[in-house]
């Protein structure tokens, strides 16, 4: 749901695709190399319980490692019931001890996290070879909509774009600092221009990501973000997580 005065979206989409194996057979089908390095995000289907989260993150990880650079877990989805508390100690250090190993596993992680549940989490994340952080999914908050969009906003879901910029980049610098970068993050959130993009790098963002930016501003965006902050990540003292691969 398009929240254009805003430049925000609400999404509850959920994980609706195909599944893990036809996302495998269509990778598969592409050429290689590629030239750029694949992450692939994983999510635990709406319908499995919570006590077997483990086990549905592990089987879509085994049907797709040999398609990805690394590995995005998500565990920050709004939309899918539960998933959020895989963030939880007990929860992610589960998820972790079981995924990480063959391919770099970067962990997802919600902007609502207040700052001493990013510091736990980082410590498991740490704990148990996480290769990074990516900060952040959409956010439950409807703070930074106005007129007629408080309204529109109001439905369930995420809520992601302009409104998510400033608290994105601020768990990028907890994140940043917490680590001492010895890990790199993925800064996502908000990012709707090239200055944008620039300001996630200044909060020690390895990499950017966009998607709202695409519905609002277009492909280009892509392009200009570029060109404003060639050279803008900062260095980072942990190995490249996809180099050679
Ligand atoms: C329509 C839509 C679908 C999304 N689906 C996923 C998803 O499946 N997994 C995920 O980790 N994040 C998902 N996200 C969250 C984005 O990847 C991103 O973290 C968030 O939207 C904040 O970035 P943005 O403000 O640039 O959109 C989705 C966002 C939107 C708008």
């Amino acid at each position: 749901f398009r929240l254009p005065a805003s430049e925000a979206v609400v999404n509850r989409m959920g994980f609706n695709n195909a599944g893990a194996a036809a996302l495998a057979a269509r990778l598969a089908a592409l050429p290689r190399p590629l030239g750029v390095p694949l992450g692939i995000s994983l999510g635990k289907s709406k319908v499995t319980p919570l006590d077997e989260a483990v086990e549905d993150y592990l089987a879509s990880y085994r049907a797709l490692r040999g398609h990805g650079d690394y590995f995005a877990v998500n565990v920050s989805s709004p939309n899918t019931p539960g998933l959020r508390s895989l963030q939880d100690r007990a929860h992610l250090d589960a998820l972790l001890g079981a995924l990480v190993g063959e391919k770099p596993v970067l962990v997802k992680i919600a902007p609502d996290l207040t700052e001493a549940a990013i510091a736990e989490l980082l410590e498991v994340c740490l704990a148990r070879g996480a290769a990074g952080v990516i900060a952040t999914n959409t956010t439950l908050s409807r703070d930074g909509l106005a007129g007629v969009d408080v309204e529109r906003g109001a439905q369930a879901g995420g809520l992601s774009g302009r409104p998510l910029t400033g608290r994105a980049r601020d768990v990028v610098a907890v994140v940043h600092r917490e680590t001492g970068g010895r890990r790199p993050s993925i800064g996502v959130g908000g990012v709707l221009d090239p200055d944008d993009a620039a300001r996630m790098f200044d909060a020690g963002a390895a990499l950017v990501q966009l998607y709202t930016g695409f519905i609002y501003r277009g492909p280009a965006l892509v392009r200009a973000a570029v060109r404003a902050t060639a050279g803008s990540a900062p260095p980072s003292t942990a190995p490249d997580p996809v180099a050679g691969r």
